[in-house]
C-alpha cells in the first residue's frame, strides 16, 4: 500500500483500489473478511454483472443499445412487462442507498419480478451472521438474482463465486458501481450523439473513494473517450495514468474545453479525517460552480451521481441549470437496470 501513497500524506483509504482491484479487496478485508475483488475473466459469466473493468467496446455498446430499447418501452403510458415473471429478486443493501435501491426495485417491478428488499439494519448481520451465510439463506428461499450493495470491495464477487444465484453489483466499497457506469455512459451517449471517440470528460472531486469514477473510467476508455481527473492531492489515487487517465492540477485545467464534466460527492463516510481542510475550502478550490462550468465546451453536460452536496462539490446554479444532466442520469438508470436484470435473469435460468 505504501508505494501507492500520494506525496506528503498517507494514501487515502481506497487509493490502492484504482491500481489493482486485488489490492483493494485485500486491503478492505473488512467485516466479512473478503478475498480479492473480481478480475475481468471472472465477471464474464452472464448471470452476473460485477464490474465494467475489462469489458469490451462491443459489450458496452450492447448494453447501451439494450438500455435505450428499454427506455423507449418504459416511456409508454402505464408500461408493464412480464419479462421477469417467475423470477425472484432480492435487493440486499448492506450500505445506505436511495436512488440505486429505488431504481432497481422499480425496474424489477416494472418487469414483473417477485421482489424482496433487505436492508442490513434490522437483519441477522447484527447478530454476527457472515455475509455468505446471509446470502446462502436468501438463496435457499429460491431467489434467482441478488442485487448487492456492500461497503467492502469484492463482496458481490465473493457471493458470485460461492452461490448459484446471479449477482448484480449495486456498488461495492470503492471498487465499482457498474449500473451507475452504464447509466453515465448512456447519458453521455445521448449528449454526444452516440460517439465517444475524440470526446473528453473532466471528473472532479473525491476520486480516491469513488466507485462511480472507477466504473466510468473503465467504460469511457474502452469506448475511446478521454478522462481527465482533478481533485485535492489527498483524494487522488496513484496509478491513474496507468489506467489511461490524465490528471490535471486544477479544476480549471480539467474543465477547459471538456465535452462533459462529472462532479463527485465528497465521500466523508469512507475518509479518514483530515484529508480535506474544510468543506468551505474544498468548495472554493474544487467546487463546480457556474463560472467554472462556463469553461466547458458549448453544450457540454454536467453529471453528478447523487446524492449531491449542494454548494460543496456542485453549486445549485449548475445542478439546476441548463447543462445539468442529473435527472436524466436518474431516469436512464431505470432503463439500464431493466437491461441488466433481463440479461442476468435469462442467463441464470439457462444455468439453473
Ligand atoms: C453513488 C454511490 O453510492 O456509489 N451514488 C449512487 O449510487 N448514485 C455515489 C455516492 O455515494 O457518492
Amino acid at each position: 500500500m505504501s508505494h501507492l501513497s500520494v506525496p506528503a500524506r498517507p494514501a487515502p483509504a481506497g487509493a490502492g483500489v484504482f491500481f489493482s482491484p486485488a489490492a483493494g479487496g485485500a486491503r478492505s478485508a473488512g467485516p466479512v473478511g473478503l478475498a480479492a475483488a473480481p478480475r475481468a475473466a471472472e465477471t464474464a459469466d452472464a448471470r452476473h454483472l460485477l464490474g465494467l473493468e475489462g469489458m469490451s467496446r462491443d459489450a458496452l455498446l450492447g448494453w447501451l443499445a439494450a438500455a435505450a430499447e428499454w427506455r423507449t418501452r418504459l416511456a409508454a403510458p402505464r408500461f408493464a412487462a412480464d419479462t421477469l415473471r417467475g423470477v425472484a429478486v432480492c435487493n440486499a443493501f448492506f450500505e445506505d442507498s436511495t436512488r440505486t435501491r429505488v431504481s432497481f426495485e422499480l425496474a424489477e417491478r416494472r418487469l414483473g419480478a417477485a421482489v424482496v428488499t433487505f436492508a442490513a439494519a434490522g437483519s441477522s448481520l447484527s447478530k454476527g451472521e457472515s455475509l455468505l451465510d446471509t446470502a446462502r439463506t436468501i438463496a435457499a428461499m429460491g431467489v434467482d438474482l441478488l442485487v448487492v450493495r456492500h461497503g467492502s470491495p469484492g463482496a458481490p464477487a465473493l457471493i458470485a463465486r460461492h452461490l448459484e444465484v446471479g449477482v448484480i453489483n449495486a456498488g461495492d466499497g470503492e471498487h465499482e458501481h457498474p449500473t451507475q457506469g452504464l447509466l453515465d455512459l448512456l447519458t453521455l451517449a445521448d449528449a454526444w450523439g452516440g460517439r465517444f471517440e475524440g470526446r473528453r470528460i473532466a471528473i472532479v472531486g473525491d476520486v480516491a473513494h469513488s466507485r462511480v469514477a472507477r466504473s466510468a473510467l473503465f467504460g469511457l476508455t474502452a469506448l475511446g473517450a478521454r478522462v481527465t481527473f482533478a481533485g485535492p492531492p489527498t483524494l487522488m489515487p496513484a496509478g491513474l495514468a496507468a489506467l489511461g487517465a490524465e490528471v490535471a492540477g486544477t479544476v480549471e485545467e480539467a474543465l477547459a474545453g471538456a465535452d462533459a464534466a462529472m462532479a463527485l460527492r465528497l465521500q466523508r463516510e469512507r475518509m479518514e479525517s483530515g484529508l480535506v481542510p474544510s468543506v468551505g475550502e474544498y468548495a472554493r478550490v474544487w467546487g463546480l460552480d457556474a463560472r467554472r462550468a462556463g469553461l466547458l465546451a458549448p453544450g457540454a453536460p454536467v453529471l453528478h451521481p447523487g446524492p449531491m452536496n449542494r454548494e460543496v462539490e456542485i453549486s445549485s446554479e449548475v445542478a439546476d441549470g441548463p447543462r445539468s444532466a442529473v435527472l436524466r442520469q436518474v431516469a436512464n438508470g431505470v432503463a439500464v437496470r431493466c437491461a441488466v436484470l433481463e440479461r442476468c435473469a435469462t442467463a441464470r435460468s439457462r444455468a439453473a
